[in-house]
């Protein structure tokens, strides 16, 4: 599916990252992937994909500093590096920002997530726009449910996957004339180091456990890896703007199985 494609994949942390089961899914496919890290989880992240496949080479980048992004971006330049897709897995928001009461956060707090979770996804478009070949690319985003609804935690970084939804959009209005596609996958829950630093994480893996239609197992990113590699690949090639719901049928169901009559 994505034989002599170039893929950039961000957001590897640990084995357990949905960026992590896109790396492997992404080699499964034929890609050839280049991986950016957050600098300070380079030797864990170095670790971790020497063991999937020592050849893939990983740079530091911080995706909120832009004097790094545009060297690293020239950089690749001059080098006649050239990107068929990237993989947006950047997410993160102070504690404030998550739980308690929603107006309890600090302006500091909303900025920062904002920043780190929506921003980046308009600087990893812009790279990718700069980077692309005549043919274009594709970018793909990770979202939350997508449902339009308050849940009980996860609070600001609701607002940041709404505005990642807009922002998607509004890539996809832009750089589709160039030939660069813009599309968010809504993932169900899954236990990785951001689902960690969500206070009451359990709250939404037991909704997905009495809700979902299909079994859903919180430990598997590889469902939605594989839907990111489409996206990446040709099989898209007309899906622009577009989200995909990866979540075991949750956002179909009206009704948890516990409030329906057996
Ligand atoms: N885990 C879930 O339940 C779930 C569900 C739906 C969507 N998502 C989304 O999936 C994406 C990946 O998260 P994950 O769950 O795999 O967790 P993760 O912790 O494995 O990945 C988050 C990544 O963001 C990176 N990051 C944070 N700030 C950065 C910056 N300034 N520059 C570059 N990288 C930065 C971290 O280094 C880390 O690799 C996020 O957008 C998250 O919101 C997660």
């Amino acid at each position: 599916m994505l034989n002599g494609k170039s893929i950039l994949i961000t957001g590897i942390a640990t084995d357990d990252s949905i960026a992590t089961a896109t790396l492997r899914a992404a080699l499964r496919a034929g890609a050839r992937v280049r991986a950016t890290a957050l600098p300070r989880d380079l030797d864990a992240v170095r670790d971790v994909v020497s063991s999937i496949d020592p050849r893939v080479e990983i740079d530091p980048l911080d995706f909120t500093d832009a004097d790094a992004v545009s060297t690293w971006t020239r950089e690749r330049k001059s080098e006649g590096c050239r990107l068929d897709g990237a993989l947006h897995a950047i997410a993160f928001a102070p504690r404030g920002a998550l739980d308690g009461a929603f107006l309890g956060a600090t302006e500091l707090d909303v900025t920062q997530a904002l920043r780190t979770s929506v921003w980046t996804y308009a600087v990893l478009a812009r790279v990718l726009d700069e980077l692309r070949g005549e043919h274009g690319a594709s970018l793909v985003g990770l979202d939350f449910d997508a449902g339009g609804r308050a849940w009980p935690i996860y609070n600001w970084m609701g607002v940041c996957k709404a505005a990642l939804r807009e922002s998607s959009r509004y890539v996809a209005r832009d750089l589709g004339p160039r030939g660069v596609r813009s599309n968010l996958i809504a993932a169900g829950p899954l236990l990785t180091r951001a689902a960690r630093g969500i206070p009451r994480f359990e709250l939404l893996t037991n909704a997905w456990e009495q809700t979902t239609p299909m079994a859903w197992d919180p430990r598997d990113a590889s469902p939605v890896a594989d839907v990111a590699c489409f996206l990446l690949s040709d099989l898209a090639r007309a899906i622009t703007g577009e989200l995909i719901h990866v979540d075991g049928g949750f956002n179909a169901m009206a009704m948890s199985r516990g409030l329906t009559p057996s």
